[in-house]
């Protein structure tokens, strides 16, 4: 009777016929980005047809989930999760590596597993990508997946990208196609930098000028800095809390942390257009450099409103004023609001291109730099950091910042941004706080994706430099200098995507791929299975998934699209 029943089974489920068993498979039926740590090619292939079911540990539901829906969209059947199944999600607490998984598939089973259920997410990022790049937007009739055993691990903790979203604005579900691209590439990190000169993102309750304000221009430059003329739009927008938390739960299902970048001391003319009396000098008009004011500026500051948001680019003298007790008061209610939005361990604060000009002629500034025993205005930027980090670690946050934090001396628990190339994470790993790596030659996406000089006039606007998809991937995040005791201090590298000339979601798209997809092998791969010509030829095939999933990208950057 119970051969009976099997048989019947078997007649039902194609899976056990030598069809799928026998099926030889070979290298290139498994190109995947970023490349497993290990891979063994086996034969036969699972079928994913009627009778495939998930099963998952308790703790693994929210990816048994996920891998329903992926599957059932990439075959057009009802995939269903029940108490046994096919398909297989395990928590394996023998797997070393808190993010590291194992995928054994064979033609009749599938099992996921991972010490914790980040690992099991990437073992199915890894099974995503073994499925036919089409079923990103069109189901297969026949979805097969070849068998293979994968044991992998990333190498670096830390695999972060970055969205400038005040330069340009950008959409809720924009964000989140962004945070699904971060997990597709294996990523973990989601640096969101939310406030700057020209505009204020997030909704602050206790300071609602912040965005009533502070979240609008009244024009932009038009061109390349300094611009030919000023565009005369109001442009801006803001997150609501409700929607930032839904941003948040979204990239928490994905395991992507988010990481909120509230900048000070510089980069503030939007907070002080809202509340000029953060500014030294509250009287003295926002300058808006090369003569590039719009009309409309203009008019408010001649009605008498000194301050505007930014309407062109750079770096700006209209600071935080670092002696008026009021700034740090602001900055804490601030952050009060912020703090409970973001799960994250960190928050960033910035404290990049903060110009001292202010500080040098402002009386308060002055007498705090007098009454702390400060020598000079970088040891009061430090003091400034050092306070604002005090005040977060007391609520139980880190404090992330770009390299210049260690001018006038490093915050005692600060993590350091390394961006002005790779000094300032040496340094900062030397005296062991932990860096990101994210130097300006390799991981700043805002730059020209080409060499030469006449394909650089084909391309886009962009800010300058040139950092091709090969500058990315020959990318070295721990650096030669440090010993190896030190090099533990790094904890991976993030892509920075500043969007002063990026106007929309398109073009971001377009500057972060292929780009990101290399950062993404140089931050999880073996660092001796990283191999040019062999990720090339990989990438050419992830390109078809960039196609399927309807992304904008720089084909030139992909050989023979
Ligand atoms: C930076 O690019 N200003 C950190
Ligand atoms: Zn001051």
């Amino acid at each position: 009777m119970r051969i009976a029943i099997l048989g019947l089974i078997c007649l039902v489920n194609f899976s056990c016929t030598n069809k799928y068993k026998d099926v030889v498979n070979t290298e290139q039926d498994y190109q995947i980005i970023p490349k497993p740590a290990s891979l063994e090619v086996a034969n036969g292939q699972f079928l994913v047809d009627v009778n495939t079911k998930i099963s998952a540990d308790n703790a693994l539901q929210n990816e048994a989930n996920y891998l329903a829906e992926m599957l059932s969209l990439a075959s057009g059947i009802d995939i269903s999760t029940g108490e046994t199944g096919t398909i297989q999600l395990k928590i394996d607490d023998t797997i070393e590596s808190e993010e590291g998984y194992s995928l054994s598939v064979s033609y009749n089973q599938i099992i996921v597993s991972g010490k914790t259920a980040k690992g099991v997410f990437y073992g199915i990022q890894t099974l995503r990508q073994l499925i036919p790049v089409t079923t990103e937007s069109a189901k297969s009739d026949e979805l097969t997946i070849p068998a293979v055993i994968i044991k992998d691990r990333p190498r670096y903790q830390y695999r972060g990208m970055h969205l400038d979203v005040a330069r340009h604005f950008f959409p809720v579900d924009f964000i989140k196609k962004y945070i699904d691209l971060i997990a597709l590439h294996k990523m973990n990190t989601f640096h969101w930098h939310l406030t700057e000169d020209q505009g204020w993102r997030i909704e602050i309750k206790k300071y609602p000028k912040l965005t009533e304000i502070g979240g609008y221009r009244n024009g932009t430059i038009v061109g390349h800095h300094p611009g030919t003329e000023n565009d005369q739009k109001r442009y801006g927008g803001f997150y609501t809390q409700e929607e930032i938390k839904d941003i948040v739960a979204y990239a928490a299902q994905r395991h992507v942390t988010v990481i909120p970048e509230i900048e000070l001391p510089g980069h503030s003319s939007a907070a002080i257009a809202a509340y000029p009396s953060l500014s030294c000098f509250p009287e003295e008009p926002t300058i808006v450099t090369n003569n590039m004011m719009s009309e409309k500026g203009k008019q408010i500051i001649a009605e008498g409103t000194p301050k505007i948001v930014q309407e062109t680019w750079g770096v700006f003298d209209d600071v935080y004023c670092a002696g008026k007790d009021e700034t740090f008061a602001f900055l804490q209610d601030v952050l009060d609001e912020v703090i409970p939005l973001f799960p994250s361990e960190y928050i960033h604060i910035g404290g990049d291109e903060c110009p001292k000009a202010n500080w040098k002629r402002c009386s308060n500034c002055q007498k705090r730099i007098k009454d702390e025993g400060l020598h000079d205005e970088h040891e009061l930027q430090s003091y400034f950091i050092t306070r604002i980090e005090k005040y977060l670690n007391s609520k139980g946050k880190n404090i992330i910042g770009w390299d210049e934090i260690l001018e006038g001396g490093l915050a005692p628990n600060a993590t350091v941004m390394s961006w002005r190339g790779t000094k300032g994470g040496i340094e900062a790993a030397k005296q062991k706080h932990d860096v990101i790596m994210t130097p300006g030659h390799s991981c700043y996406f805002d730059h020209y994706q080409v060499h030469d000089k006449e394909e650089k006039e084909k391309e886009p606007l962009a800010i300058g430099g040139n950092t091709t998809v090969a500058d990315v991937y020959a990318y070295e995040p721990t650096p030669e200098e440090l010993s190896e005791e030190d090099s533990k201090y790094i904890l991976g590298a993030q892509g920075n995507v500043w969007t002063e000339y990026m106007e929309t979601t398109d073009y971001v798209e377009y500057m972060i791929l292929p780009r990101m997809t290399a950062l993404s092998e140089v931050v999880w791969s073996p660092q001796n299975s990283r191999n040019w010509e062999d990720f090339e030829s990989r990438l050419q095939h992830f390109s078809n998934r960039y196609d399927a999933m309807g992304l904008n990208y720089a084909k030139h950057s992909i050989k023979e699209k």
